[in-house]
């Protein structure tokens, strides 16, 4: 007899539900899109409970396709969450009502918070969370909601109100909402609100004062992999553990089997996130990198430390091209034009939509294009915008080195965006390295499956998760000279000079 696991993957577009067979194989999914709501020029936000609904459509159809199968429910053993980071939501924990939209990660409105939080004694902040001071986090979120939502306020005073990440508001939910839901969130998503000391691993005092925050609201901080509580939301699951919980790139991370010191992981999402396995204790970042938590995975179980490479926009940039410029009608054309072309005409995008994150964290940069000319098509501009998320990722990559924990042979690639031959064969060549990109490309689901799997003793350990079925992987190699590569690279890094000093 077969038995599975399944995971939630709450991302920033979309939501997935995913079931695993032991093997560690994928079995079937559903995926649904998920509404973005721009009010003005930076802010991002999403609605909680259209959040909520997508989970609830995705678990169902997924469940249905399972069943349609031959398979039993039954046969499922536990179910684990992956979830977009940082994305902040506040609610009502009598009623279950949001108190406003979720604000996500991406989102620059609290630029100002932070520069009026630049002026207090900030010499601390770096160590102790591993992260900037920056808009990203969660804890400037939660910093413009108290103070420019009334009912936020009011909630808190009343004693009413939480605060979660995308993982919290789906565990509450799931769980029971009003009706004694556990509010919980695991140490890779509370290692992005700012509000953790990383190396205790729980809410730090001086933190929650500096950001003003109540510690009431918060959500206890649990590990990686145990169970939080069952299912009681999706009929179709009802009863089922939940027993895993990561950010998505942290799942991703786990999802590639990055246990050991050196391994690393780039994830081509929304966005493009490299993750750098350090040890068991955190590394401080000279070089714009974040210090984050990989995983713990069990109360006591193994903990791994990453530096990671957050870059804002990869996909999201595609998303652009077809939403907004029309350029593309759907997804699969980028290649199709980006092909039609042997480089891009001399044309530079920086795709600095949301300021620019690792490892420049400049909140004033915006997208710039460089070196338009008569000649210039959209074939130039779509493979430039591929080109952007490799550049990006190569700078990232430069200061992983400089940092020196890091001599990398080949990049182990997955996301949405690593679907495009065209962008990993951009990577290999700007990177001069092979990059290796997974047949099994839903590294974030797999991730979660393997937390909730060692979470409900489905594996034993890490090593038994180690020896799971991997499917095969594409590997692209570098295909031009270094003098060209370093001419590309030297293009970029002016560019993204002219990119500084744009905001309104
Ligand atoms: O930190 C933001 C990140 O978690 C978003 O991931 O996959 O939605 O790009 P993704």
């Amino acid at each position: 007899m077969t038995l599975f696991v399944c995971a939630i993957d709450q991302g920033t577009t979309s939501t997935r539900f995913q079931i695993f067979n032991q093997e560690g194989a994928f079995v079937t999914s559903h995926q649904e899109q998920l509404r973005q709501i721009y009010k003005r020029p930076g802010w991002i936000e999403h609605d909680p409970k259209e959040i909520l609904r997508s989970v609830v459509t995705c678990a169902e159809e997924a469940i249905r396709r399972f069943e349609l199968m031959g398979h039993s429910t039954k046969h499922i053993k536990s179910l684990g969450i992956t979830n977009q980071r940082e994305t902040t939501i506040v609610w009502n924990k009598d009623t279950g009502e949001p108190l406003y939209n979720a604000i996500v990660w991406g989102d620059t409105r609290t630029n100002k918070i932070v520069q009026r939080l630049q002026k207090k004694d900030t010499s601390k902040l770096q160590k102790m969370t591993g992260l900037p001071l920056h808009n990203y986090f969660s804890a400037l979120k939660l910093a413009w909601l108290m103070k420019h939502v009334p009912a936020v306020k009011t909630s808190i005073e009343k004693g009413q109100a939480m605060f979660g990440t995308v993982d919290s508001w789906l565990i509450w939910n799931l769980t029971g909402g009003p009706n004694g839901g556990a509010h919980v969130t695991d140490v890779t998503n509370a290692s992005r609100t700012m509000l953790m000391n990383l190396e205790t691993r729980a809410w730090d005092p001086i933190l929650l004062e500096f950001f003003g925050v109540p510690e009431s609201i918060l959500p206890e901080i649990v590990s990686s992999s145990e169970h939080y509580g069952d299912v009681e939301l999706i009929k179709a699951i009802k009863g089922l553990p939940i027993c895993g919980c990561l950010g998505d790139q942290q799942a991703a991370f786990v999802g590639q089997k990055c246990f050991e010191p050196g391994e690393i992981k780039n994830t081509y999402g929304t966005g493009a996130f490299m993750l750098l396995h350090v040890g068991d204790t955190p590394v401080c970042s000279k070089q714009g990198l974040i210090s984050t938590i990989g995983y713990q995975l069990g109360r006591d179980g193994p903990v791994g430390y990453c530096l990671e490479g957050s870059i804002g926009v990869a996909g999201s940039a595609i998303e652009w091209l077809k939403d907004n410029m029309g350029i593309i009608e759907n997804v699969k054309q980028v290649d199709e034009l980006a092909s039609q072309v042997d480089d891009t005409g001399g044309v530079v995008f920086v795709t600095a939509f949301s300021g620019l994150f690792a490892p420049y964290w400049r909140d004033d940069a915006r997208g710039t294009i460089v070196g338009l000319t008569q000649f210039t098509n959209k074939c130039h501009l779509t493979r430039a915008t591929l080109e952007a998320a490799c550049l990006s990722t190569r700078a990232v990559l430069t200061a992983m080195r400089q940092e020196g924990h890091v001599e990398l042979k080949t990049l182990k690639a997955d996301g949405g965006l690593s679907n495009s031959d065209v962008c990993m064969q951009l990577q290999a060549d700007t990177l001069g390295i092979p990059v290796e990109r997974p047949a099994m490309r839903e590294t974030s689901g797999l991730g979660a499956a393997f937390a909730a799997g060692l979470g409900c003793g489905l594996w034993k350990d890490l090593e038994t998760v180690r020896s799971l079925y991997v499917e095969g992987a594409d590997v692209f190699e570098a295909d031009i000279n270094n003098k060209d590569r370093e001419a590309k690279y030297t293009m970029w890094e002016e560019a993204v000079k002219r990119s500084y000093g744009w905001t309104q």
